[in-house]
């Protein structure tokens, strides 16, 4: 890799589904690049990807053209709102669900080869403890869970963190609290989180913040568009705002045992991918 900082890789994942990870990654990707990033997206839920609908895009190759060696990653990748670069998941293809040793080896090498020209790079994982949901949040720098504060979610985000740690030596995780009504009950959340986390757990949960509950942002969706791009006064575009500027100054991470997007050096290292 070249003398530039390699990389930030962000995985925004959750235990529970419609918690909003599809959406914080859309919106957080975009306020990136307002901020002047290059921005790179992985839509990585690979049974049900939606980001390129929820980005009003119609991509014509997806994820698993790059898997089967069909087409190469820059012929897939498709251009975003405010220049962000989008690597668009199947929607309903089974076996995609379950990615292979092989097919992860090609994804690094591809992925790899983007590194120069992004700054950041989003990952939108699926939701529940899936191999493959665990295997895009190893190889990321840092986990950011999603919970809302529904007792099932906070459940689910606990567990997935758990078989993070006890199977895959996961120790940080950063927590985001959507669908808060305010800021105290964002909080609520995270602290009792953090404290089932810390007395059965040996990890570290950072709270970053909380997305408030917007009715503007169903009415983003329906209109296939970023909420911070077409409704930026709303209370959750300023959130998604002042998010992306929390995330941009966390210190460097340290590095982690297992192999990581732009730190294993791709395919030729990945001979050591446990997953
Ligand atoms: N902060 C919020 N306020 C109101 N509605 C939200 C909020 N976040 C997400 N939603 C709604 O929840 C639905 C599920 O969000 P999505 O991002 O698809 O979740 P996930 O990717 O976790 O399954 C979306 O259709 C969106 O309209
Ligand atoms: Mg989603």
């Amino acid at each position: 890799m070249s003398s530039k900082c390699r990389p930030k890789v962000i995985a925004i994942t959750s235990g529970k589904g419609g918690v909003g990870k599809t959406n914080v990654v859309a919106n957080l990707a975009v306020s990136f690049a307002m901020m002047g990033k290059k921005v790179f997206v992985l839509d990585a839920d690979l049974g049900l990807g939606n980001l390129d609908i929820l980005l009003g895009l119609a991509p014509r190759f997806t994820l698993a053209h790059v898997l089967n060696g069909v087409k190469k990653i820059d012929d897939v990748i498709v251009n975003g709102p405010k220049g962000i670069r989008i690597l668009p998941a199947a929607s309903g293809i089974q076996e995609l669900t379950h990615l292979g040793t092989e097919e992860k080896v090609n994804l690094f090498g591809q992925i790899e080869s983007l590194g120069d020209s992004i700054d950041i790079m989003l990952i939108d994982t699926a939701a529940g403890i899936s191999q493959n949901v665990l295997f895009f949040n190893m190889v990321s720098n840092e986990i950011i869970v999603v919970a809302s504060p529904e007792p099932t979610s906070v459940i689910d985000a606990y567990a997935l963190m758990k078989v993070l740690h006890l199977r895959h030596g996961e120790k940080r995780f950063k927590l985001l609290v959507n669908f808060a009504k305010n800021k105290s009950e964002g909080l609520e959340v995270y602290k009792n989180l953090s404290m089932v986390a810390g007395r059965y757990l040996n990890i570290s949960i950072d709270y970053l913040g909380f997305i408030p509950l917007d009715e503007n942002l169903p009415k983003a969706v329906r209109e296939q568009k970023a909420i911070v791009e077409i409704f930026p006064d709303s209370k959750s575009a300023k959130a998604f705002n002042d998010m992306a500027k929390v995330v941009d100054d966390f210190p460097p991470s340290e590095p982690k045992d297992n192999i990581q997007f732009f730190v294993g050096r791709g395919a030729g290292n990945s001979a050591g991918m446990q997953v």
